[in-house]
């Protein structure tokens, strides 16, 4: 069965059928889903989700793009909301150097803060970066932030920082993307980097893989991404499919 690292079910692009959805989720084959928080709002939604389905977790964060809501009275909250039961990450979390609000300055206090909140409660971190490789890298690399594990989602950058990702405790986050025509950067980086290392995830309702790219993405779209994955590796369907579940268990703690 496959596992689901990444999505946002809480999404308003759910709104008409998102019970329906989760309901028949284990019809496509995916057993797991962490439902990761973007925001204090989509955390709170996050939790609730967890606490309605048996199989859905969440992670508790605020996304870089939206830390300029964050201040000292928010973040308590956020600590205390990272203490749930099914919260099994903290994220997601990092840099967003595409857009330039909030400010770098901004984004890297409350990347920090969070960081050692992951920490201070031993849960791994979902990381969120954007033309950022090098600065997440060397935050990441002077707070420890791979202590209790965690995922650069949706990896974007080269097979030379996936390395060097990897060597900080990391794994890497594989979606949508690498069913594009145009992801040769991503597929070296698929090629390269062990099956040990990968998750599957699909940030729905983000990034649908072909041949739904540009609509609405669901965790049910998850076999078209493990099934790029083994053609890339020469492996099969059902060793991609365990093996990176294998992973997402070990590293959510699952
Ligand atoms: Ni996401």
């Amino acid at each position: 069965m496959i596992f689901e690292t990444h999505a946002h079910f809480d999404d308003a692009a759910y709104d008409a059928d998102r019970d329906t959805l989760l309901a028949a989720i284990h019809e496509n084959g995916i057993d797991v889903i962490v439902n990761v928080g973007a925001s204090l709002t989509s955390t709170v939604a996050s939790i609730k989700l967890a606490e309605k389905y048996s199989f859905v977790y969440a992670a508790a964060g605020v996304h870089p793009s939206e830390t300029a809501e964050l201040n000292e009275k928010i973040f308590a909250e956020l600590e205390r909301l990272a203490t749930h039961k099914k919260v099994v990450a903290v994220g997601e979390i990092g840099l967003d150097y595409y857009w330039d609000e909030p400010s770098h300055e901004i984004q890297k206090l409350w990347f920090k803060r969070q960081l050692e909140l992951a920490k201070t409660i031993q849960k791994p971190v979902i990381i969120h970066s954007r033309d950022a490789a090098k600065e997440t890298y060397d935050i990441l690399a002077a707070h420890n932030g791979g202590e209790n594990g965690g995922v650069i989602h949706c990896f974007s950058y080269s097979v030379e920082m996936a390395k060097a990702y990897i060597n900080l405790g990391f794994y890497i986050g594989i979606g949508g993307v690498i069913t594009f025509k145009n992801s040769k950067k991503l597929k070296e980086v698929v090629t390269t980097v062990p099956i040990e290392r990968i998750l599957l995830e699909t940030d729905s309702p983000y990034l649908s893989p072909e041949p739904y790219r540009g609509s609405r993405n669901s965790s049910q779209n998850l076999p078209y991404i493990a099934q790029k994955i083994a053609e890339i590796k020469g492996m099969s369907y059902d060793e991609v499919v365990s093996v990176t579940a294998e992973n997402a268990r070990r590293m959510y703690h699952i």
